[in-house]
């Protein structure tokens, strides 16, 4: 096998389905696609997920201390890439500036998207910093899906969205 540049290895990961990150603050709401999260504990319900600091989407999760994790179908994918390209603004709701729009949670005070196929509803309950990035760790307090969703998905009616990490390309496997 060829070496693998040590910085190019998380692109090993890839393909990989992404999620929405939403939160809002005051009159900011914010998003951002995301793929470097994970599954932490079945009990309690904890998820990780890896952010740079530098992102809007993570300062507000900082202030708000909660989070909304949201999939979305291949339909909505022009929309997740609106989301990856254009860096939320102070005072924006940016889920609307992509087009998406949400309504609050049912547990925890945060945007959940209208056209979202699952959704888990987080409180946030610890952070750790890893390198240039850090672990946003989140408690689910609700979690979601639509009928597709038989304790798996059966891909009837969900078309997942896939990341390539090529150029941030997003395809779907058909
Ligand atoms: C599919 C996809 C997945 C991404 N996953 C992550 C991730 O897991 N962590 C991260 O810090 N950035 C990730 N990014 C980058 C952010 O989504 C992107 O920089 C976004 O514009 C940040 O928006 P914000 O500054 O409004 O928060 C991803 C981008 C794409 C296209």
């Amino acid at each position: 096998m060829k070496e693998v540049d040590r910085s190019k290895a998380y692109r090993l990961f890839y393909p990989s389905v992404p999620a929405v990150l939403s939160t809002s603050y005051r009159k900011t709401v914010s998003a951002m696609p995301v793929v470097s999260f994970t599954t932490l504990s079945e009990s309690p319900s904890l998820v990780g997920l890896s952010s740079l600091p530098s992102h809007a989407t993570h300062k507000t999760v900082l202030s708000a201390r909660r989070f909304s994790l949201c999939w979305l179908d291949r339909k909505d994918l022009r929309a997740m890439a609106h989301l990856a390209s254009h860096p939320g603004r102070e005072g924006e709701d940016k889920l609307l500036s992509a087009g998406l729009k949400h309504h609050r949670g049912k547990k925890v005070d945060v945007p959940v998207i209208d056209a979202a196929v699952a959704v888990l509803e987080c409180s946030l309950t610890k952070t750790i910093k890893f390198g240039d990035h850090e672990l946003l760790v989140g408690r689910v307090k609700a979690s979601y899906a639509i009928e597709d969703f038989r304790d798996y998905w059966s891909f009837e009616e969900y078309r997942p969205i896939l990341y390539t990490g090529w150029k941030g390309d997003l395809t779907t496997l058909d």
